[in-house]
C-alpha cells in the first residue's frame, strides 16, 4: 500500500528519499514521488510507475549534477485509490500557493465538502485525490505556523491519515501526524527519518518512535516534539527495531517470495521455540495474559482477519474445536462491526494479521474491545497498531514478510494457532499423554517443511506442465480446506490464472459444471480422515476430464493412479498437515507464475498492507 518517507538531516535527501521508498516498494504502488527543499525552493518530481522511473525524472531535473543538495524532503509512493496512477495523482501534493507539500496515507472521507467549500474560496485543484484537499486546507489554515496549521486542518477532516508535509517558509522542519495509518520517526544522529514502516528506516538508525493516533510531530534534524491535536505535549517512548537490514534483501533468490517459502523452517523454529512444554504437555504462550482460570472461562474463541490471515483462522478454527472442544468461529474483519457481533467477556477475540495494520482488522478489534470481548492479537510486526493495541497476544517471529504474497506469515500463524489450541486444550480436553505427542507433532513442523521444500524440482516440473491454463480448482476438506483456498489465493494473486478454492464436496453442487477436458484441479488427497471421501470426489472429476495434481501422503498407494502429478508431503497428525501441504501449493504457484513471466513480488494492483478499509 501507500508508503511515506521524510528525511532531514546532513545527507542528501533526495538520495535518502529515493533510497527509502525502495525500501518500501515490496508495499505495492503504482506511482512515486518527491518534494524537496533546494536552495530555499520546493522541487516536485513524480513519476508513474515505479521509483526507478522517478529517479530518472529526478537526476535529469537537475542536470548539472546538483541532485544531492537537498537537506530535507519527503516522498511517497502511491497505491491509487482516488482517481489513476497518472503523474498528476501522483503524491506530494502542494497547497493553493505552491509552498506547502504533502504526502499522504489513508482516506479522507470528507473530501467532497471540503473540496467544493474550497473552491468556493479560489483554491485551484490539480488532481483526482483527496490528498490534495487536505494540502489545500492546510495551506487555507496556515497563518504562519505549519504546527497550527495541520491542527487546524485536520480537526476538520473525517478518515484516515498518516501524512508528512513541509512548507517553503519554515525550512527546516517537517511535521508528521497519524490517525489510522502508520508513522514511525527514526532518530539518528543529526538526522530524523519519517516513515510509515520500518524498512525504510532501518539503514539509518534502530531508535524509533511509533506515532499513536491524533499524535502530530514536529520533527527537525536533532528533535522530535509531539503533541496531540489540542496541541498539548504528549510523552511516547522511543523503541528499538529488532530486524536488521540484511533481512530485507534476496539472499541470492531470484525473488523474495521464494526466499521466503525456503525461510520458513527457520521462521517456524522461531515461531515455536519455547514456546511447547514437553513435560506437561502443553504450550506456554506468556503473552496471551491469560490464567488458567480465564482459560477456563472462555466459551468460545472467535478468529478475525482477512485474506491469507483468514485461511488460518479457518485452520484455527479446527483445531480449536478438535484439541479444546471450545465453540469457535472464523468472522471476515471488514465485514465484523457491519453486523451485530454478539460478544462478551468469556469470548477470546484472536485478530490475526501479518503486518498489524490491517485497517478492518483493527476496526474489528475495537469493536471486539468494546464490547468487552477478551482481545489479542497474532500479529509478525513488532510495533503494530493492532499488537500495540491489543496489548496481548503472541508474535509470530516469523522475520519481515517482503514478498506481497503471504508465506512464511500463514505457515507461522498456524503453528501458533495449533499451539494456542493445544494450550486451551489441556485445560479442557486432552490428557497430559495427548498433549505431549501433539506437542512433539508441532515441534516437527520446521522438518516436515524442509521435507517438502526438497520437492523444489519436482514441483517446478509440475507447474511447468499446467502453466498454460487459465482456469484452476483447488479442493480439500477439514482443515485441508482453508488449505485449497488459501492455494488458490496464492495461484490467482501472482500468476494472474482464475483459481478458486472449493470444500470438495462442494464442488457437486454447481462449480463441476465448469470443469472442461484437462481442467487442472488441485486436490488435497492426503492420507487423512475424509480422504475416501476426497478420493470419491477425485473420481467424480476425473470422469469429467479434469487433469488431477494430487498434494499426497508420502508412499500413500491409494492415490496413485487417481492423480496425474502427485506432490508428496511427510505422513503427520491431520491438523499439522496443514502446514507443509500449503508450502507446497506456495511453491506451485510460485513456479507457475515464473513460467508465465508475472512480476512476482509486486503482482498488480497489490498491496503488502491493506490500510484503507
Ligand atoms: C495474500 C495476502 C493478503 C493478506 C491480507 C491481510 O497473500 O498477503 O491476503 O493476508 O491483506 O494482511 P495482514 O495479515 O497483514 O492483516
Amino acid at each position: 500500500m501507500c508508503g511515506i518517507v521524510g528525511y532531514i538531516g546532513r545527507a542528501d535527501a533526495a538520495s535518502v528519499l529515493i533510497n527509502g521508498l525502495r525500501r518500501l516498494e515490496y508495499r505495492g504502488y503504482d506511482s512515486a514521488g518527491m518534494a524537496v527543499m533546494d536552495e530555499g525552493r520546493m522541487v516536485v518530481v513524480k513519476a508513474p510507475g515505479k521509483v526507478a522511473a522517478l529517479n530518472e525524472r529526478a537526476r535529469a531535473r537537475w542536470p548539472d549534477g546538483s541532485f544531492n543538495r537537498a537537506a530535507s524532503g519527503i516522498a511517497h509512493t502511491r497505491w491509487a485509490t482516488h482517481g489513476p496512477p497518472t503523474e498528476a495523482n501522483a503524491h506530494p501534493h502542494l497547497d493553493n500557493s505552491g509552498g506547502i507539500a504533502l504526502v499522504h496515507n489513508g482516506i479522507i472521507e470528507n473530501y467532497r465538502a471540503l473540496r467544493s467549500r474550497l473552491e468556493g474560496k479560489g483554491h485551484v485543484f490539480h488532481s483526482d485525490t483527496d490528498t490534495e484537499v487536505l494540502s489545500h486546507l492546510i495551506g487555507d489554515c496556515h497563518q504562519g505556523d505549519l504546527f497550527q496549521a495541520v491542527c487546524d486542518a485536520l480537526h476538520q477532516v473525517e478518515g484516515t491519515y498518516g501524512i508528512a508535509v513541509m512548507a517553503v517558509a519554515e525550512p527546516g522542519r517537517i511535521i508528521a501526524a497519524r490517525c489510522g495509518s502508520p508513522i514511525v520517526i527514526g532518530i539518528g544522529d543529526g538526522e530524523t527519518i519519517i516513515a510509515s514502516d520500518a524498512a525504510a528506516i532501518i539503514a539509518h538508525t534502530r531508535q524509533v518512535i511509533y506515532l499513536n493516533d491524533r499524535d502530530v510531530a514536529v520533527v527537525t534534524a536533532d528533535a522530535v516534539n509531539i503533541r496531540d491535536l489540542d496541541n498539548v505535549p504528549v510523552d511516547r517512548e522511543v523503541a528499538r527495531l529488532a530486524f536488521d537490514s540484511s533481512a530485507a534483501e534476496k539472499g541470492g533468490f531470484e525473488h523474495f517470495m521464494l526466499k521466503e517459502i525456503h525461510e520458513q523452517p527457520d521462521a517456524l523454529r522461531n515461531a515455536i521455540r519455547g514456546r511447547l512444554d514437553f513435560h506437561l504437555g502443553t504450550a506456554v504462550l506468556s503473552g496471551m495474559g491469560t490464567s488458567p482460570r480465564d482459560l477456563a472461562e472462555i466459551n468460545r474463541v472467535v478468529l478475525l482477519g482477512c485474506g491469507t490471515s483468514l485461511h488460518a483462522g479457518l485452520v484455527g478454527e479446527y483445531a480449536f474445536e478438535d484439541l479444546a472442544d471450545v465453540h469457535a468461529e472464523v468472522q471476515q474483519a471488514a465485514e465484523f462491526r457491519y453486523r451485530n457481533p454478539i460478544l462478551g467477556p468469556r469470548d477470546m477475540v484472536v485478530a490475526i494479521s501479518q503486518s498489524g495494520e490491517t485497517a478492518d482488522t483493527l476496526a474489528a478489534v475495537r469493536e471486539s474491545g468494546q464490547k468487552g470481548a477478551f482481545v489479542m492479537g497474532l500479529c509478525n510486526v513488532v510495533g503494530s497498531t493492532i499488537a500495540r493495541e491489543t496489548g496481548r497476544g503472541v508474535f509470530l517471529h516469523a522475520g519481515p514478510e517482503i514478498s506481497v504474497a503471504s508465506t512464511k506469515a500463514f505457515t507461522c500463524q498456524v503453528a501458533v494457532l495449533l499451539m494456542m489450541a493445544l494450550k486451551l486444550g489441556r485445560g479442557r480436553r486432552l490428557s497430559r499423554d495427548e498433549g505431549m505427542r501433539l506437542a512433539r507433532e508441532i515441534e516437527s513442523i520446521p522438518e516436515l517443511v524442509a521435507a517438502t521444500i526438497l520437492q523444489n524440482d519436482h514441483i517446478a516440473e509440475v507447474a511447468a506442465r499446467y502453466a498454460h491454463h487459465e482456469h484452476a480448482f483447488f479442493i480439500g476438506r477439514g482443515p485441508l480446506y482453508p488449505v485449497a483456498l488459501e492455494g488458490a489465493l496464492k495461484l490467482k494473486e501472482i500468476s494472474y490464472l482464475h483459481a478458486e478454492g472449493y470444500h470438495a464436496a462442494e464442488l457437486k453442487h454447481g462449480p463441476i459444471a465448469l470443469l472442461e477436458q484437462g481442467t487442472p484441479v488441485v486436490a488435497m488427497a492426503n492420507a487423512v480422515p475424509g480422504q475416501d471421501k476426497t478420493l470419491g470426489n477425485i473420481e467424480e472429476c476425473r470422469a469429467r476430464g479434469a487433469r488431477i495434481i494430487g498434494v499426497v501422503t508420502a508412499g500413500d498407494s491409494r492415490v496413485v493412479g487417481l492423480v496425474d502429478d502427485a506432490i508428496e508431503v511427510p505422513a503427520c497428525h491431520p491438523l499439522v498437515a496443514t502446514v507443509p501441504s500449503v508450502v507446497a501449493l506456495q511453491l506451485l504457484a510460485y513456479h507457475i507464475a515464473r513460467h508465465r513471466g508475472c512480476e512476482i513480488d509486486q503482482p498488480r494492483n497489490l498491496a503488502k498492507s491493506v490500510t484503507v478499509e
